[in-house]
Parts: structure tokens; C-alpha cells; sequence
């Protein structure tokens, strides 16, 4: 007898993997992701879906913010995306638990400091600027296709230290990475990860011969780190973290570009206030981060079995923390789904996470998007969407695509 004819014990319980209680592998409009959210931490705030192989996501913001400080309960050696991405490699810094994931931290970060930022922001304002100017010239053009697509890799390109050949096959590469990821084509997918290896290979030996300060470039800081011995990092470790960086740093900011176009369409009002006042951009762009949080699928894995939400979730089963719902959680942000720039006694929004794995490239990815907001807002008089906007999924949130007309500064 089959296992399918066999009958069921009487108090037969379907395996916990197979419970369903929403939709993840979906084509999304511009608002679903976040009404789904919605109605989950309304009914469900941690609920499993047999999507993706199936995984639970944590839709509040005080669960998530719990599981990011617990890495001893909650892992991100083992599965820290869904959809499970089946490449191989495990990449610093991202697939480290502390303390292992410490050294690589203590390399990079300090290059994203404050002052090296205001360093960069000639150069990336040179770069916004050049893609920018003759688009808005022409009057039309897709925001993701045509300049955000582009600019995290010209920006990353410089932060390496690349020279223009390289640049130019790190461009291509990281647009092929992108678009099979988001068709999910695991053989491209693959394909293009191990080009990115061979990158970051040539970007390792470019440096051993010809080191640089590592004050300021990552791969010299990688290559002088020790970890807690005072050994070198390995180098496949050093390998797979300039591999992540290549990576990580693209994909966020190209979406949302998107949405934040998307909401200035859709309130000419915000345009004008910041238009007007350019010195609340800052603001502004903090609170486009809160609304329009690109990332809902970084994941982490229960190494025991573990309560959560009132869930009983089971050792080895993936979590999403889904950032792109926390942020709208009206128990820690008032009035959670409108744009407002007084929310000083609400929570902190956690669009680039918390505690050990907070990302380490935030302040480039602000200096990107404020520059893109500043130069968007003094190059033109708002836009407006002129085609469809086609949505990303899971594991991120935002438009892959958004045609606009602008009207002239
Ligand atoms: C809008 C832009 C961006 C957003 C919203 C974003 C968001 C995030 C989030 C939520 C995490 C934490 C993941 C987790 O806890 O599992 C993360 C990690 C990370 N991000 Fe970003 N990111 C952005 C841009 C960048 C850029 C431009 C870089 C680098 C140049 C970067 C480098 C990293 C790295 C290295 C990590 C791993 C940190 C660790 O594991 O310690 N990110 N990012």
C-alpha cells in the first residue's frame, strides 16, 4: 500500500511545513505586498506559507526586532534569504554568527564612516549627475531601468577601487545577477554568481600586488584584518565577503529609487514641500525608508525549537523578517501608512535591520538615494508615471520598472 492509500492515524496533524496561511510566490501591484501585511499582523503576525519550500515570516515589529538581537536562538549561517538562493559559498558577513562574523564587521565598517561619506559625496554626486542629466534632457525615461539599475554599480565600481574594464564587466554582471534573480533562472543565477567569484578573485590579487590604504579601500582592510587570534581572515572568506558586497549593496537601492519616484508622483504636495525646503530631505528619505522598506525576506534559522508570536516554530525552519511590514506596524509607528516628518517619539524604523547584522553599507546607501532625491528635486519640476510599474518579489519589495515623463526645472 502506497503511503498516499494508507489510511491516517485518527489524530493525524498535517506536518507543520505544509500549513498555508499566505500567498508568497504572487505578481504583486505597487500597494499588495503591504496590505497582505496588514491583514497578516491583524489575523496571523507570525504565519507560515508553503510558498518557497515553505518558511514562516514575522510581521511584527517587536518579533523581528527580538529575533535580530537572539542570534544564539536565531541563525544566518544556514538559510538568511527566502527564497532560498542555491549558490554556493558562504559570505561573509551576512552568512556569519557572531563571534565568527565579528572581524569582517570590525574590517568594513570603518569605511562607511561619516567622514569618509562626506568624501564620497562628490563622487557620488558626479555619477547621479551624469546618468541624470540627459535623461531628464529627453523628458522620459524608466527610473529603475535606466538610472538606478545603474548607479549602485557605478558607485560600488569606485568604492573597489576597479579600474573602467572591470567596471564595465562588474555592471553587466550585476544587471544579469539581478534579472535572474528576479525570474529566478538558477542556472543564470549561478552562472553570474561565480562570475561575480572570478571578480572578486581578480579584485583580491589587483590588491596583494598593489595594496592600497585600508582606511579606504575594503579589500586592503579585508586582507590586513585579524580575527581574535591574531590570525589573517582566510582567504574564501575574504573572497566570499567581497563577493557579498558586490552584490548586496546593488539590488536594494534600485527599488527603491522606484518607490520613492512612485510616492513623489503620487503626492506632487511632497514634492513641492521638498522642493521648497531641500533641508528636509534627510527626513524625508528616512521615512520613504520607513514606508516603502525594500527588503522583507532576509531570513533566519531557528537552531532550536522556539515560541514565537505564539508559534511554536521547529529547529532548522527558515523565518523571514519581513522589514517591509515591522515599519508599518502600527503599535510601534502612529498612523503607520501616511508620510509624516514628525515622528519623533515613534520607534526607530528598521529598514536596514538591527544588532549585529544592521547593514554595514547604510550610510553609502543614504548618501545614494539622498543625492539621487536632492538632484531629482533640483533637476525638474516632479514627473509623472506614464506605464506600468511591474513589482519585484520576495525577497525584496519594490518596482523593477517606472516609466516617467518629467516636467522641466
Ligand atoms: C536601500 C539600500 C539598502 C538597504 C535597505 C539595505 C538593507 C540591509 C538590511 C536590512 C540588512 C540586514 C540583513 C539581516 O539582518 O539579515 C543589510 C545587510 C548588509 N548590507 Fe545593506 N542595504 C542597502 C544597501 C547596502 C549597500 C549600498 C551596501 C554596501 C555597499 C550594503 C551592504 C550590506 C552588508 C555588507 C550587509 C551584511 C551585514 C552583516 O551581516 O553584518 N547594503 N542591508
Amino acid at each position: 500500500m502506497s503511503s498516499e492509500t494508507r489510511p491516517k492515524p485518527k489524530s493525524f496533524v498535517p506536518p507543520i511545513n505544509r500549513l498555508h496561511e499566505f500567498d508568497a510566490d504572487v505578481t504583486e501591484g505597487f500597494d499588495d505586498a503591504h496590505a497582505v501585511f496588514a491583514d497578516l499582523r491583524g489575523r496571523c503576525p507570525v504565519a507560515h506559507t508553503s510558498d518557497f519550500e515553505g518558511f514562516w515570516v514575522v510581521t511584527k515589529y517587536a518579533d523581528v526586532v527580538r529575533v535580530l538581537a537572539d542570534s544564539d536562538t536565531f541563525s544566518t549561517a544556514k538559510q538568511n534569504v527566502v527564497p532560498r538562493v542555491a549558490t554556493s559559498g558562504r559570505r561573509p558577513p551576512l552568512h556569519l554568527d557572531p563571534p565568527e562574523h565579528t572581524p569582517y564587521r570590525r574590517a568594513i565598517s570603518p569605511l562607511f564612516t561619516a567622514e569618509r561619506m562626506a568624501g564620497w559625496e562628490p563622487i557620488v554626486r558626479d555619477i547621479v549627475s551624469r546618468l541624470l542629466a540627459p535623461l531628464v534632457e529627453k523628458g522620459e525615461a524608466d527610473i529603475c531601468v535606466d538610472f538606478s539599475y545603474r548607479l549602485p554599480i557605478f558607485v560600488l565600481a569606485e568604492f573597489f577601487h576597479i579600474p573602467p574594464v572591470q567596471a564595465e564587466k562588474i555592471r553587466n554582471i550585476g544587471a544579469d545577477f539581478n534579472r535572474a534573480l528576479q525570474v529566478k533562472d538558477t542556472a543564470r543565477l549561478e552562472e553570474t554568481s561565480l562570475f561575480l567569484y572570478d571578480v572578486a578573485r581578480d579584485i583580491i590579487a589587483a590588491r596583494k600586488s598593489e595594496p592600497l590604504d585600508p582606511g579606504a579601500d575594503p579589500t586592503s582592510a579585508l586582507l590586513a584584518a585579524r580575527d581574535g587570534n591574531g590570525a589573517p581572515l582566510p582567504e574564501e572568506m575574504i573572497l566570499g565577503t567581497i563577493r557579498q558586497l558586490l552584490v548586496v549593496g546593488i539590488i536594494a537601492p534600485t527599488t527603491f529609487t522606484g518607490s520613492m519616484v512612485v510616492h513623489l508622483a503620487r503626492h506632487p504636495e511632497h514634492f513641492a514641500m521638498l522642493k521648497d525646503d531641500p533641508g528636509l530631505v534627510p527626513a524625508a528619505l528616512e521615512e520613504l525608508l520607513r514606508l516603502y522598506t525594500p527588503y522583507r525576506g532576509f531570513a533566519r534559522t531557528a537552531k532550536t525549537d522556539v515560541i514565537l508570536g505564539r508559534r511554536a516554530i521547529k529547529k532548522d525552519e527558515p523565518i523571514a523578517l519581513a522589514f517591509t511590514s515591522a515599519n508599518r506596524d502600527p503599535d510601534a509607528f502612529e498612523d503607520p501608512d501616511s508620510f509624516r516628518l514628525d515622528r519623533a517619539s515613534d520607534k526607530q524604523h528598521v529598514a536596514f535591520g538591527l544588532g549585529p547584522h544592521q547593514c554595514a553599507g547604510a550610510p553609502l546607501a543614504r548618501l545614494m538615494l539622498r543625492v539621487t532625491l536632492e538632484e531629482l528635486l533640483g533637476r525638474t519640476d516632479g514627473w509623472e508615471i506614464v506605464g506600468p510599474t511591474p513589482m519585484t518579489t520576495w525577497p525584496e519589495y519594490g518596482p523593477l520598472s517606472v516609466p516617467v515623463r518629467f516636467r522641466k526645472g
